[in-house]
């Protein structure tokens, strides 16, 4: 039998140091880098046919993530979300092969469940009591979740603009809520001093400040591939705040690679942000190893409003490693898409997940998505967390008013046949 978990040490992708996993672990003591859990590769015994004879969440992986039993495993039932055909959205894109794998429908509507569950997991594990984080909203609202099952303190600080539900989501669960007049990476330098300044007892849980939250996100490249039939697509789209989810996506392939549980090239990963912030693609057009800080940013889609990422390297390096590219697309753009996804597949997908139907539509109109190509999109959240960003015009009637229909002038499968 393998061992529930087969976590070796963390590594700095930067400095290369190598650290002691069996404690807690912010960023790289030697260069402040982001480190990376490593695993011991040739302990794993599972097979692929095993592995899909397991429960349905992201659990199922346990070999290859770091919580190092099942005692430890923190869980609101996250994983193993739907990898769905889009045929309706794929003609109206030319992409006949295209898929929406939808983690809208994970606790707290987003995600940021799976990289909560690993994280708080493996912070309790390791003996941490109080997290503090700062976040775009969705980050907070699923820490706060799961740390509230595990019986952990949640310090949470977001930007007032964030989209309001997630306040509610953070502070249902008992979360401790701040608000700050600035962005993410205001919200992160609060929280910084905040944790110096207050001594031993916090721990950093924001994005990359620890090792374990990407190994959540790795779980969306897993279940990928294991719902393809342990096969990997040509393209994965991922909207790129601070791109945890697509250097996880990344690593999950990579490792799936090394254990022979897939083969042949990794898919062209594309970063999509928005026009209105934008510092990855630049970094990329400029074939640069970093990005810069991106001034005034803002855009519809909240979550990827990210200046500058600290692991911006991580981000581009897979990018440049897999032959992919990272695309800008307009908030206008982005919020028609919501509508189109909508109306033609009944996906209500969040704007940061549209972003990645207009890159795809882009991409496809410039032919670096070839016709053929099989291409998956990552819907990170459900658009019910963005109830502003849809229009709505509906007439109110009294209630004695008259109310009636248009008369049917077609049958149904003859307007059905219309939209094909
Ligand atoms: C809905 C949504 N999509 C995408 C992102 C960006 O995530 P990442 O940090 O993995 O780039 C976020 C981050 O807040 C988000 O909330
Ligand atoms: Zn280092």
């Amino acid at each position: 039998m393998s061992p529930f978990s087969t976590l070796d040490h963390l590594e700095c992708p930067r400095c290369g140091a190598t650290h002691d996993a069996a404690v807690l672990q912010g960023l790289c003591p030697a260069c402040a880098s982001p480190l990376l859990a490593r695993y011991d590769l040739s302990a794993v015994r599972a097979t692929p046919a095993e592995v899909g004879t397991r429960p349905p969440d992201l659990w199922r992986y346990h070999e290859l993530l770091p919580v190092s039993g099942p005692e430890h495993v923190v869980s609101l039932g996250e994983g193993m979300t739907p990898l769905l055909p889009a045929p309706r959205l794929g003609a109206e894109l030319s992409i006949p092969r295209l898929l929406v794998k939808d983690d809208g429908l994970l606790p707290t509507g987003s995600f940021k469940a799976r990289g909560a569950a690993v994280g708080v997991s493996r912070a309790r594990e390791l003996g941490a009591t109080s997290l503090a984080m700062p976040t775009n909203g969705n980050a907070g609202a699923a820490w706060a979740a799961y740390a509230a099952r595990a019986g952990l303190r949640m310090a949470v600080v977001m930007p007032v603009s964030a989209p309001t539900v997630a306040r509610a989501e953070v502070v249902v669960a008992g979360g401790e809520l701040t608000l700050v007049d600035g962005l993410i990476s205001d919200a992160g330098r609060l929280v910084g001093a905040a944790i110096a300044a207050a001594g031993d007892g916090w721990f950093d849980a924001g994005t990359l400040k620890e090792p374990y939250r990407i190994e959540g996100k790795k779980t969306m490249g897993l279940e990928i591939a294991e719902q393809l039939g342990w096969r990997m697509p040509d393209v994965i789209i991922y909207p790129t705040g601070g791109g945890v989810g697509l250097i996880g996506i990344h690593k999950a392939l990579s490792e799936l690679v090394e254990l022979g549980w897939v083969t042949g090239p990794l898919p062209r990963l594309v970063a999509v942000q928005s026009t209105g912030c934008a510092p990855i693609v630049q970094a990329f057009d400029a074939g640069a190893r970093e990005s810069l800080f991106w001034e005034d940013a803002r855009t519809a889609a909240f979550g990827i409003t990210v200046p500058k990422a600290l692991g911006d390297f991580l981000v581009l390096d897979a990018l440049y490693t897999t032959g992919g590219t990272a695309i800008a697309v307009e908030d206008a753009d982005l919020l028609t898409d919501v509508a189109l996804a909508a109306r033609l597949e009944g996906m209500f997908l969040c704007p940061e997940g549209a972003a990645t139907v207009t890159a795809a539509r882009r991409l496809r109109a410039s032919g670096w998505i070839a016709a053929d190509d099989e291409v998956v999109l990552l819907n990170t959240g459900t658009g019910v967390l963005y109830p502003d960003a849809v229009p709505v015009d509906a007439a109110v009637l009294g209630r004695d008013s008259p109310y009636a229909l248009e008369p049917i002038s077609r049958p149904l499968s003859e307007l059905n046949s219309l939209n094909d």
